[in-house]
């Protein structure tokens, strides 16, 4: 009886395993295009929603808002990490005539292909996040990302030096070597703990910011250089941030090593809450989708005077030499005691983050309440 009532309890759990599975992925594909319908539009093209949970948690819904606050239409469609598709989504968007074309790159060649063909059909290009190389966008929505790398750097020391380790060795797990913003990130990281004094014993950039990818290279680091040979890890992003978390702990290491994030992603809280992350940076997504749409307006009104005016920064494209009129937003570090910060910005829920009688706990020990 007790056999038949478990395996009954087994299979009805591994049924709702499988629709909730298949709910998910239907909601991926659904998810997939977001459109408002006729008039007026503005094309969004987000990367992919493997290399980080932002771009459809938050990116897709904050532009959608961002965009009906504004009465502006729009057709936001995600390539899913793939370049052909990228370069499909944005030949629709060029023949359905949008008025400017929002996009996230996944390399800057493909992207400056799009880039090009949208120029050559007169429609103005924003680069949102990532700066196309060689693209000549008209304009770059993002944040000072040399500054994330900087606070992802200081993050690191002060972790560190709370172990009482003050001058390494540490581990540089970079972003994707075809993403501008990593090589920012990586510049800002690694100049901060270097001019701290501490060495750097291995520095390796993960392809795609594949988070498989990242738990191969780092547990193949962790091989060669032991437990002894590394005193932090300054990884990109949370995605990658959790593969080099799982290394540590299942080598009992969490909490020893400090690992650094980027994205306040639920998961990457909570890992700061629980200690198994010293540091993550919260980059305000609102503000960066606020100021994209507000500068699609202007562009679609014909304003380019109250586009420039927006667009006062300046970003160096290291291939055309020129520079690309920038709107670039300030990152925060957020360690366990500033993470009530990120829930009272509304960027997360304490519900989404307190999951777990151990984070419940480290919720209410760090005001989360
Ligand atoms: C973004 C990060 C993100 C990463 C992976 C970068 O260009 O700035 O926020 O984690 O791409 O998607």
């Amino acid at each position: 009886m007790r056999r038949t009532q478990l395996s009954r309890s087994t299979r009805l759990l591994s049924i709702a395993a499988v629709a909730a599975v298949g709910a998910a992925s239907l909601a991926a594909c659904s998810d997939d295009k977001s459109d408002s319908g006729g008039g007026d539009k503005v094309g969004v093209i987000l990367p992919d929603s493997a290399s980080s949970a932002r771009w459809e948690t938050a990116d897709r819904p904050l532009l959608e808002k961002a965009f009906k606050d504004a009465g502006v239409g729009y057709d936001i469609q995600n390539a899913g990490g793939d370049v052909n598709k990228f370069s499909t989504i944005a030949d629709g968007m060029i023949s359905s005539k949008v008025k400017v074309l929002m996009m996230v790159n996944l390399d800057s060649d493909s992207g400056a292909a799009v880039i090009k063909k949208a120029t050559a059909a007169g429609i103005p290009v924003i680069d949102y996040d990532r700066l196309t190389l060689g693209g000549g966008a008209n304009y770059y929505v993002s944040f000072d990302n040399v500054l994330v790398g900087t606070k992802i750097g200081e993050g690191l020391v002060k972790g560190m030096k709370a172990n009482g380790k003050n001058n390494g060795p540490v581990v540089l797990l970079d972003g994707s070597p075809t993403d501008n913003n990593a090589t920012l990130f990586s510049t800002g990281y690694k100049k901060a703990i270097t001019d701290a004094g501490y060495t750097v014993a291995a520095q390796q950039a993960v392809k795609d910011w594949d988070n498989q990818q990242a738990l191969t290279d780092f547990e193949q680091i962790f091989t060669k250089l032991g437990a002894g040979g590394i005193d932090g890890v300054a990884a990109a992003n949370d995605g990658l941030a959790g593969s080099v978390a799982s290394v540590l702990a299942k080598n009992n290491l969490t909490g020893k090593i400090p690992v650094t994030g980027q994205d306040a992603t639920d998961e990457g809280l909570q890992r700061v809450l629980l200690g198994s992350q010293y540091v993550t940076i919260y980059k305000a997504i609102k503000k960066e989708a606020d100021a994209a749409s507000q500068l699609a307006i202007k562009i679609i009104k014909g304003d380019k005077a109250g586009a420039d005016a927006l667009a006062t920064a300046k970003s160096d494209d290291t291939v055309t030499k020129k520079q690309v009129p920038s709107i670039l937003l300030t990152p925060q570090p957020i360690y366990k005691e500033n993470v009530k910060d990120v829930v009272a910005d509304g960027f997360t829920t304490k519900d989404k983050i307190c999951t777990t009688a151990e984070l419940k706990a480290a919720c209410a020990a760090n005001g989360i309440n």
